[in-house]
């Protein structure tokens, strides 16, 4: 017989069914031996009458998370048993017979306690996490919000464009990870920290909307809100103003959170708009809570932030580009930024979208002109031939017809991590890593063999301490 998923029984009363999944839990009563079993579309009760011995004589062997396929019929509950709210809440399933698919060993903790368990072992058996509700809900969820964007920018006429995993590194303000390459040893490969460079060489390379599910990596300090891996919707678009970028994203938001979180609110549309130093003045940062009530899990209060400085000083002194060396100047101080002079006060046509007290998103209109371009690179002291080494490709791509561009990247387990109420991302991502950047099922990182780092011409000079 054919397989019938547990969330369609209720379209077979009074028929028999095949189900396959997993046993949920079993309570005995007496004669009667209840199980609830799970498949990837819900959960449904199902009951053992005393006459019917073989699945008796099954049933009782049978424990949480054993593989099954049950054959059944389907049965309304008595009146007094329905559970309105439940999915198969009116429905049970009178089991006649019982394969089991395989045994599983008693699991380190109980599926769907997730809250209330160590999350170092939910780390270490995150395949059993992960069968949680809470979990299969987080996951499914993030796919339903990436599939809408993907959708959305196809209807906008954006291509979605793969670029490297393997490339030269862009500078984002982290650490890069690199990539030993065996056929040049003592070279390596950079993991993209977005791949900014790429989206603009693409406007270069005429494609005017691209966009990507795009996967970065920066080698930095995890905490709640960041992990070492995660993911961009990272766009761009040619032949745009500022007041473009804003207007298209703002309307995505809001038909995101229509069309997959309808019980949520937002406050204010338009976002409200604030100046980066109007934001360092009032609140004393520049990604601002503006929710009117911050208990209320509900409301989503986006905001602009726009105008960010286009230079810092870092804590050694050195000077670095705010954002990141791309970003195109506001007309009003480019000449000041020709110059080079009082670099601190030019600002840049940079923004920030902010949702409840997290940076959701950055983005620019960038520079497209060679000498530009190359003025910032001067100003943030990198050498002329640091220049051309490293963005040698960007300052020649921009003499063959750059067109003006500009974009965005949110990020998507912030994103996630809001809409979901959750209090961290590694709640919506599903294979995560520590504190410490650790995978703590594959126990990564980890040591490569002696033969291994032969080949790539590394040697290891362990530290001791
Ligand atoms: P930025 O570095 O601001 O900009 O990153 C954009 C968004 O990506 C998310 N994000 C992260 N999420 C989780 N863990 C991290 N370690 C992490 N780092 C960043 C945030 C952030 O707002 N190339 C530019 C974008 C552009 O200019 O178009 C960029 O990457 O949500």
């Amino acid at each position: 017989m054919e397989r019938t998923y547990i969330k369609d029984l209720k379209g077979y009363e009074g028929k028999e069914v095949v189900i396959k999944g997993w046993v949920d839990i079993r309570r005995d009563q007496g004669k009667l031996i209840f199980l609830d079993f799970r498949d990837m579309s819900g959960k449904v009760q199902g009951v053992i009458l005393p006459n019917a011995k073989e699945a008796h004589e099954v049933g009782e062997k049978l424990r949480p998370e054993w593989v099954v396929e049950v054959q059944g019929k389907v049965n309304p509950r008595p009146e007094k048993n329905i559970q309105k709210d439940k999915m198969n809440g009116d429905i049970e399933l009178e089991i006649l017979g019982i394969t089991i698919l395989n045994q599983a060993e008693t699991p380190p903790f109980e599926i769907n306690e997730t809250k209330a368990i160590n999350e170092e072992l939910r780390l270490k058996y995150r395949y059993l996490d992960l069968r949680s509700e809470r979990m299969q809900k987080n996951i499914r969820m993030r796919d339903k919000v990436i599939t809408f964007f993907r959708d959305y920018m196809h209807k906008n006429d954006f291509v979605e464009i793969e670029t490297p995993m393997l490339m030269k590194g862009t500078p984002e303000g982290s650490r890069e990870y690199v990539v030993p390459s065996r056929l040049e040893p003592g070279k390596f490969y950079a993991l993209p920290q977005s791949p900014q460079q790429f989206k603009q060489l693409s406007m270069v390379a005429g494609f005017e909307r691209y966009f990507q599910i795009a996967r970065c990596m920066r080698d930095e300090d995890t905490r709640g809100d960041r992990q070492p891996e995660f993911t961009q919707l990272d766009f761009e678009m040619s032949f745009v103003t500022q007041e473009d970028v804003l207007q298209y994203t703002e309307a995505m938001f809001i038909e995101l959170v229509k069309k997959l979180y309808s019980n949520k609110k937002i406050p204010e549309t338009p976002f409200p708009r604030i100046t980066y130093k109007e934001s360092m003045e009032k609140y004393g940062n520049d990604k601002p809570d503006l929710r009117k009530d911050k208990n209320d899990p509900d409301e989503l209060s986006f905001v602009w932030v726009i105008d960010f400085p286009m230079f810092e000083k870092k804590d050694d002194g050195e000077i670095q580009a705010t954002h990141h060396p791309f970003c195109s100047i506001k007309p009003e101080d480019k000449e000041k930024f020709m110059k080079g002079e009082d670099i601190f006060s030019i600002r840049a046509n940079s923004y920030d979208l902010v949702l409840n007290g997290y940076e959701l998103s950055s983005g620019s209109i960038r520079i497209h002109d060679r000498a530009e371009q190359k003025q910032v690179f001067d100003l943030i002291g990198v050498s002329e031939e640091k220049q051309k080494l490293k963005f040698g490709h960007m300052l020649e791509a921009f003499t063959f017809g750059a067109p003006p561009h500009g974009g965005f990247a949110p990020g998507i387990d912030r994103i996630m991590m809001i809409l979901q109420n959750e209090p961290n991302i590694r709640e919506v991502i599903a294979f995560p890593k520590t504190g410490e950047g650790k995978d703590l099922m594959m126990d990564s990182p980890a040591e490569i063999s002696a033969g291994q780092l032969k080949e790539l011409g590394i040697k290891i000079d362990k530290k001791t301490e």
